[in-house]
């Protein structure tokens, strides 16, 4: 894939209430009881990952992220040293680094970022000792106003072109019947769906652009790395902040920002 800019874990941090919730309806179908090895692909800040030590206290837990940003803010977080965290691309991870055969592969809203994950994933599986479980979860919104209207601003931008070809290569995103497909054809049973939340952010009415909030730590990353220069980021930031504004107008109770998301957990025959 190409290289991203850099992930602010401080940011991204700023809904985990909101971003814990899937992580936690997808995990919950994982019907795992007592695994050794456990993997969270693009493990970001490691806060949900070290839940996944606290659920099998047994178990070695493996992390593994690109950005050292996000990996060096899993290391301040695991303060019991609980995790092995690895630096590398998904795509050039190798499961026999695990050095064992894997029991749990979780992936929570990684994929998207990978366009070649329906090429990655059968290895991954293959990966998994029989009975074992592999766990995805991606966003589904990209023609959503947050992911449209960042398309739109791009187009009227002088930059259209690069910033088109980046923000195109972040929404490899497949329908739930693909990953079905795929999973099944693999051995595994599976079981797959998708969910629109409805997220209601800032509540207590302080922030101006809540939406913007939450995609400046994801969405607007190709963005941001295609624009360097702070002016050109100000104008295009104000720009979609704007748009953003009238998509998802504040109601008097907080701003709801649907977001729809496709799970698809996959069980391993023995
Ligand atoms: C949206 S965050 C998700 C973090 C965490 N899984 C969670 O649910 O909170 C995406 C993470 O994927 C990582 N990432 C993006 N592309 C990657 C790649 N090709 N290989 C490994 N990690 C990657 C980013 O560094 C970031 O930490």
């Amino acid at each position: 894939m190409t290289a991203m800019a850099d992930w602010d874990p401080e940011q991204y941090e700023k809904f985990s209430s909101h971003r814990r919730r899937p992580f936690a309806d997808l995990t919950s179908r994982v019907g795992a009881s007592n695994p050794g090895v456990v993997v969270d692909l693009g493990c970001g800040p490691g806060s949900l990952t070290l839940g996944l030590a606290q659920r099998w206290p047994a178990a070695r837990i493996i992390g593994v992220d690109s950005s050292h940003e996000m990996l060096a803010q899993a290391r301040r977080n695991d303060t019991h040293e609980r995790v092995e965290w690895v630096h590398s691309d998904v795509e050039a991870w190798d499961p026999q680094q695990a050095g064992a055969p894997i029991d749990v592969i979780v992936t929570n809203a990684l994929l998207q970022w990978v366009p070649s994950h329906l090429q990655l994933i059968p290895g991954w599986v293959a990966a998994l000792a029989p009975g074992g479980w592999f766990a995805m979860q991606v966003p589904g919104n990209f023609n959503a106003p947050s992911h449209t209207l960042l398309r739109e601003v791009a187009a009227k931008s002088h930059r259209a072109a690069e910033l088109l070809t980046r923000l195109r290569g972040s929404d490899a995103v497949s329908d739930p019947a693909v990953y079905t497909e795929l999973l099944v054809g693999l051995g595994c049973d599976v079981d797959v769906w998708e969910t629109t939340y409805q997220h209601v952010l800032d509540p207590a009415g302080i922030k101006r652009e809540p939406v913007l909030e939450w995609t400046r730590a994801t969405a607007m990353l190709p963005v941001f790395e295609v624009l360097k220069d702070e002016e050109e980021r100000a104008d295009f930031v104000a720009a979609y902040g704007k748009a953003l504004s009238k998509a998802y107008p504040r109601r008097p109770f907080g701003t709801i920002f649907p977001f729809r998301r496709v799970f698809a957990v996959a069980h391993k025959r023995a």
